[in-house]
């Protein structure tokens, strides 16, 4: 397990020839007789070719081994975090593998029912839940609603009188954890936006308000400690303080949350979804925790299943300063980089197995010098404008937070199986950029 989460600026050196490491690149990779990489049976130097960049290209199978893995884990209470990746035929994809669906807005709600995913499938989280939302998620008759304050409940209270619906509900707690991770990310610690803390007594009070309130119907409890966490001694110390709590309550449901980090660049590793819910299972069966389970995977789901690709625009060398690499993409499609200072790896799909002993930072076309979507990478000494350049293990918090900044058209999405291409999600087009302009 890396001790350095790529949450962290990653200063990922060039040290001596190294290939991108195989381990970043979607299940169903391989390489032909030309060098070139495939995806899902798809070359993807095609697909950009067909499709254009910057295009996010998810290998499909990879996503469903990753939620088959949940599910086998878990069963029915394993549960996608839609926002790592959202779109209807990624909803469906994980309905159809089994996984209930978390959605955190209104927005995520509506796109989750348009993909048809049963309602009582869908799990409704948010810190700030507004009435619309709140009154959205009991008519649609959403399985779970995740209370994170007394507000909330005071919200739930006021439509239970006006339409008598008892919604089930489950309280996220904070547990006081905190995670190792970058702060903008970080949850269970007791200085937090969500949840209900525990040390403070304040859980209690909501378990006590709930338990009493007619307009809910209280199934259990609700934890996330974070997000790119790659200690799983975290979520152990997560799963204790809940079961010291949750034990004497004797409600039916526990969910763990989600948070399971991934590697991202040369030597990072991090557990698989086996082993993190082996871990999971071990605690919960150390602090005699006899409700059902549930977890809440974004990230080890949907991020090493996708790559995204651009094209080379210009490559300026500053003599004794550095290599500036611009692609046609940049901080609207991965904003990651800027906001947390992650760490990616580039490389040429051409050439995918090559050594990349140039130098340069990656940058994309937006109007500022932050707009950075990889600080020091190494790409094979031979690049150069035009080619079509890569970064790996994209699929996670890269399209969901994408913007159109600059008025750059939000990048399309193909699914690849069996060497078929799907767009799921196609192209912004500029006649997009004036729907909502009311001129
Ligand atoms: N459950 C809850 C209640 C959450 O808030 C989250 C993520 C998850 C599950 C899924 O966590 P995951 O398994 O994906 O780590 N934009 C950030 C990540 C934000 C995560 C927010 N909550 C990033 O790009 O790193």
């Amino acid at each position: 397990m890396s001790p350095s989460p790529s949450n962290e600026a990653s200063e990922n050196v060039a040290s001596g020839p190294s290939p991108l490491p195989w381990h970043l690149l979607p299940d169903n990779a391989s390489v032909g007789p030309n060098g070139r990489l495939s995806i899902g049976g798809c070359d993807v130097l095609d697909l950009a070719a067909e499709f254009g960049t910057p295009l996010f290209v998810y290998d499909e199978d990879h996503l469903r081994s990753r939620c088959r893995d949940a599910v086998e884990a878990f069963g029915a209470h394993a549960t996608y975090a839609t926002k790592a990746f959202l779109c209807q035929a990624m909803a469906k994809l994980a309905a159809e593998e089994g996984m209930g669906l978390d959605v955190a807005s209104g927005g995520e709600l509506h796109v989750c029912l348009a993909a048809g995913v049963s309602p009582d499938r869908l799990v409704f989280h948010g810190n700030n839940k507004s009435l619309t939302e709140l009154r959205m998620a009991r008519d649609a008759k959403v399985g779970r609603i995740v209370v994170d304050s007394f507000d909330e409940l005071d919200r739930l209270e006021a439509l239970h009188l006006e339409d008598g619906l008892v919604p089930s509900i489950l309280l996220r707690i904070t547990p006081g954890v905190k995670a190792e991770t970058h702060e903008y990310i970080a949850t269970g610690q007791d200085d937090s936006k969500f949840g209900f803390t525990v040390s403070t007594g304040v859980a209690k009070q909501a378990v006590d308000r709930a338990v009493e309130m007619p307009g809910v119907e209280l199934k259990g409890l609700h934890a996330h400690i974070g997000s790119q966490v790659f200690r799983i001694d975290s979520f152990a110390a997560a799963v204790k303080v809940l079961g010291q709590f949750a034990n004497p309550l004797g409600l039916p449901e526990l969910v763990v949350g989600g948070g399971l980090g991934v590697a991202y660049v040369e030597g990072e590793e991090s557990a698989s979804i086996a082993q993190w819910a082996r871990a999971i299972r071990q605690s919960v069966a150390e602090a005699n925790i006899e409700a059902a389970i549930g977890i809440e995977p974004g990230r080890a789901i949907a991020a090493g299943a996708a790559v995204t690709l651009y094209t080379v625009g210009t490559i300026k060398q500053l003599p004794g300063i550095r290599t500036y690499v611009s692609v046609d993409g940049g901080m609207s499609d991965n904003p990651r980089p800027v906001l947390y200072g992650s760490g990616y790896e580039a490389f040429l799909p051409r050439a995918v197995t090559a050594n990349r002993t140039f130098e340069a930072r990656i940058v994309g076309k937006h109007c500022e010098s932050g707009d950075l979507l990889v600080r020091q990478a190494k790409l094979p000494q031979d690049v150069a404008v035009g080619d079509i350049l890569a970064t790996p293990v994209t699929g996670a918090y890269g399209h969901s937070m994408g913007s159109n900044y600059n008025k750059i058209l939000r990048p399309p999405v193909v699914f690849c199986r069996d060497g078929n291409a799907r767009v799921v999600v196609r192209r912004e087009t500029l006649d997009d950029l004036l729907t909502t302009d009311l001129g």
